[in-house]
């Protein structure tokens, strides 16, 4: 009986050895890019945390830099940067869907900046940065300053970042690295709004540390409180009460994509069901964001120096960038996945995982 069951455990644990895909991500996206499979002879090129440092604190330059009176300041997520690293291993210059670079816990829109062939970070960011020279505010943003709008946009509390050299295939000849950040909250479909309300100069940025007020709370920005809405509670409104929702006021299937529809819809969108799924993975209790990585200050002092100086260099964008504007969905996840190589090892780490993981 005994041995009936463990192989019944067996069979169930053999499924999870083929079907590797964690549930909290294949269940908001079938083909979510944590689970997307690595491009042939792709080179991951996690940052170091000197240019994670270097990434958040470029970040936050520019969004000082402006002035605005709703602006946050940003904090790195190891989720978002996790995602980060499976979509750059693709090594497929395209924007994931939204819902493809989605976290588990953290229901909102997710905004991404691409940019492929720059030597390094700083270099890549540099080139987003100048597209500050055509931004203008309240204008409906096209590609030109998309990447510099989603680096500025107020609510972009979270950012995770990761790139992979990829190898010549295709139109490129030479290795090319290919670089990724995933942003919450994204600007998806709100180009129609201003990336910030103007402040006065030397406003600071809010620091709420990188809190997310989730199911359309709203982050109080003097006292760092989430103000939930009447259907979800808790600390980040991570607690969900989907029998208490007012009726949805959009009608379209496509509109799920636009920030405030999920958000004020969550059974139309989706997220009863998702927050049904998280209960199951995480528990009650675990529903709550997991807390960012708070940067340390002497390390940002010891940079600052470095970074103010690199900032005045002009550079030539050689390579294109495309941002979350770029409505063009990538659907080729599967005719990478055709090309993978998972050798047996992989396939027996990943059941030796999952045996002891779940
Ligand atoms: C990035 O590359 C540029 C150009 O080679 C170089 O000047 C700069 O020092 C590099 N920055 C970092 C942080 O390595
Ligand atoms: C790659 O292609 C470019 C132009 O198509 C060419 O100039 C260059 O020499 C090629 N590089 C290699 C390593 O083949
Ligand atoms: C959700 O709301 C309903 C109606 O107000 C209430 O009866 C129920 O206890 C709530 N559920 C939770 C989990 O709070
Ligand atoms: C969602 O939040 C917005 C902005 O705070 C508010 O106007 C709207 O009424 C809220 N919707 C719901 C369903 O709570
Ligand atoms: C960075 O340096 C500038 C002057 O070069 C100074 O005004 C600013 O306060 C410094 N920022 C930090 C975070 O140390
Ligand atoms: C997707 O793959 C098809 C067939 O391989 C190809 O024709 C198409 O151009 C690809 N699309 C993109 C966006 O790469
Ligand atoms: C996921 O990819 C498969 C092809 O591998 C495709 O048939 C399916 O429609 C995709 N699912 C979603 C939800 O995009
Ligand atoms: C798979 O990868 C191994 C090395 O990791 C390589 O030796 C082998 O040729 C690859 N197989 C295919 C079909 O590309």
């Amino acid at each position: 009986m005994l041995a009936l069951f463990f192989c019944y455990l067996l069979i169930i644990h053999l499924q999870y050895c083929f079907n590797s895909c964690p549930l909290e991500y294949r269940s908001i996206d079938q083909n979510h890019s944590f689970c997307s499979r690595p491009f042939q002879n792709a080179i991951e090129q996690r940052v170091t945390s000197l240019e994670r440092e270097y990434i958040l604190y470029m970040h936050n330059c520019e969004r000082q830099r402006v002035h605005g009176m709703n602006m946050e300041k940003m904090y790195w997520n190891d989720e978002l940067e996790e995602v980060a690293l499976k979509h750059a291993q693709t090594c497929m210059f395209e924007h994931d869907k939204p819902n493809q670079r989605s976290v588990p816990r953290i229901p909102l829109s997710t905004g991404q900046n691409l940019a492929m062939g720059y030597e390094n970070w700083t270099r890549a960011l540099e080139g987003w940065i100048e597209e500050k020279e055509h931004y203008y505010h309240s204008y409906p943003a096209t590609a030109v300053f998309s990447h510099y709008s989603q680096m500025i946009w107020h609510s972009s509390v979270l950012v995770g970042c990761a790139a992979a050299i990829c190898p010549p295939f295709g139109s490129y000849n030479i290795s090319w690295p290919f670089y990724v950040c995933n942003y919450i909250t994204g600007l998806i479909n709100s180009n129609y709004h201003a990336a910030f309300q103007f402040g006065i100069p030397g406003y600071p940025l809010h620091d709420c540390q990188g809190k997310v007020c989730l199911y359309n709370g709203t982050l109080n920005l003097q006292t760092c409180q989430c103000e939930c809405s009447t259907f979800a509670s808790g600390i980040y409104c991570e607690k969900l009460n989907c029998s208490m929702l007012p009726d949805c006021p959009y009608h379209s299937s496509v509109s799920c994509v636009a920030v405030n529809v999920p958000l004020e819809c969550p059974q139309f969108c989706g997220l009863c069901e998702r927050y049904e799924m998280l209960r199951n993975v995480y528990g009650d209790e675990n529903l709550a964001p997991i807390a960012p990585i708070i940067s340390s200050t002497t390390t940002l002092n010891e940079m600052n120096e470095t970074i103010s100086e690199e900032f005045e260099l002009v550079t030539t964008t050689e390579f294109d960038t495309t941002s979350s504007f770029d409505t063009t969905i990538y659907q080729n996840i599967s005719s990478v996945s055709s090309k993978i190589n998972i050798s047996s090892q992989v396939l027996f780490y990943l059941c030796i995982k999952y045996l002891f993981a779940v």
